[in-house]
């Protein structure tokens, strides 16, 4: 199995994603992560085995003895959450779950509590946390920065896995896997996820959760895929080249309430307007056309869902809330569950807790 000790920065770096997925995995099946940094690193087999596994912890959980069993499993290990970005779930639902497992856990959610506010690098700082804690998990707006680090840390005294939690414009590959754990569980007595049509609605240009989200459902048999969007945030090249390379079906539109009558999941994003530059351009978009409400609620089939990664705006409106195919609030406690999971996964316990005692 290929090893990140094995190759250069610049050689590994000038990789294709699917190309560097075994250098990243944690050896024993080629696949298994060790660092987490993209969603091409998940196969089929594999989010099959992670939902599983989450749904195992999730039952485990529900009794004391169980919920002491699993604060076991990992009290031994620490994990670092180092959020350059402001977070509400990715953060705290990375808490919840280290503290299920019993990692204990250090923080830093802003620079001016660190050392970066006397100038040190990033690099430096993940180096430091290298030092205290055995695993890194990290949001930052610098796309690449995760990916750099797990190459650094591997080649390194130190090397503990990194666990990226949003990285730039570019990938948030957890949340895509709760995405996906949300939609297995949607459709699991309903025949399942392959063959359905989601849509995906807002802002799709600088949405990293889209552009994870929309691989991994390239995973799942005869997914089809619509993009609606104002022209100016419609969905970016590389995410259409990658459906076209594996032959996806997908369509790019304008009319939210034409895709939702198609629709069996539609995720609604926020407009990410925190990307803008000084001049506030999204200001200037009309995002009227591109919000969820009573209309299209009542478009929607009887058994389709209603997704958002939080955190909204005006997309979903309030009306929409206590309608049993909104799934955006159970979407973020599957965040929990299936980021528990991974971690385990990272970790090796994979097998301890599916065999372990407790039906
Ligand atoms: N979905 C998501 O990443 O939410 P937070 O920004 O609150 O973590």
């Amino acid at each position: 199995m290929p090893r990140l000790t094995d190759i250069t920065w610049d050689e590994f770096s000038a990789m294709g994603l699917e190309e560097k997925t075994p250098y990243l995995s944690r050896g024993d099946d080629g696949m298994t992560p060790y660092h987490t940094l993209f969603a091409q690193q998940f196969d089929r087999p594999l989010l099959e085995r992670l939902c599983e596994l989450a749904n195992r912890i999730r039952f485990i959980n529900k009794s004391r003895e169980g919920a002491m069993y699993l604060k076991s499993v990992l009290a031994h290990k620490r994990a670092m959450l180092y959020f350059s970005q402001p977070s509400s779930r990715t953060f705290l639902s990375h808490l919840a779950a280290c503290q299920i497992l019993g990692l204990t856990t250090g923080s830093v959610r802003d620079a001016a509590t660190s050392s970066e506010f006397k100038g040190e690098s990033n690099e430096d700082s993940v180096r430091t946390f290298s030092s205290y804690f055995d695993m890194i998990i990290m949001r930052s707006p610098r796309q690449g920065l995760a990916e750099k680090m797990a190459w650094e840390l591997s080649n390194s005294s130190r090397p503990v896995p990194i666990l990226n939690a949003g990285s730039g414009k570019d990938q948030h590959p957890t949340q895509a896997l709760l995405d996906i754990y949300t939609l297995v569980r949607s459709f699991e007595t309903k025949g399942g996820l392959d063959g359905r049509t989601v849509v995906f609605c807002g802002d799709l240009l600088r949405g990293r959760t889209v552009r994870s989200l929309s691989y991994l459902l390239t995973r799942f048999d005869g997914v089809r895929q619509i993009f609606v969007a104002p022209r100016e945030l419609q969905v970016p090249d590389d995410v259409t080249a990658v459906l076209d390379a594996k032959g996806v079906e997908y369509s790019l539109s304008g009319n939210l309430k034409a895709a939702v009558k198609e629709a069996d999941a539609v995720y609604m994003t926020r407009i990410q307007d925190e990307w803008d530059g000084t001049k506030g351009e999204s200001a200037a978009i009309d995002t009227t056309h591109f919000k969820f409400g009573a209309e299209e609620l009542a478009l929607l089939k009887s058994d389709g869902v209603i997704m958002h990664p939080l955190p909204r705006r005006d997309e979903i409106a309030l009306c929409c809330d206590h309608d049993p195919r909104a799934m955006y609030w159970r979407q973020m406690r599957n965040g929990m569950w299936i980021r528990a999971a991974l971690i385990a996964a990272v970790f090796g316990c994979e097998r301890t807790i599916m065999e372990c005692g407790y039906r």
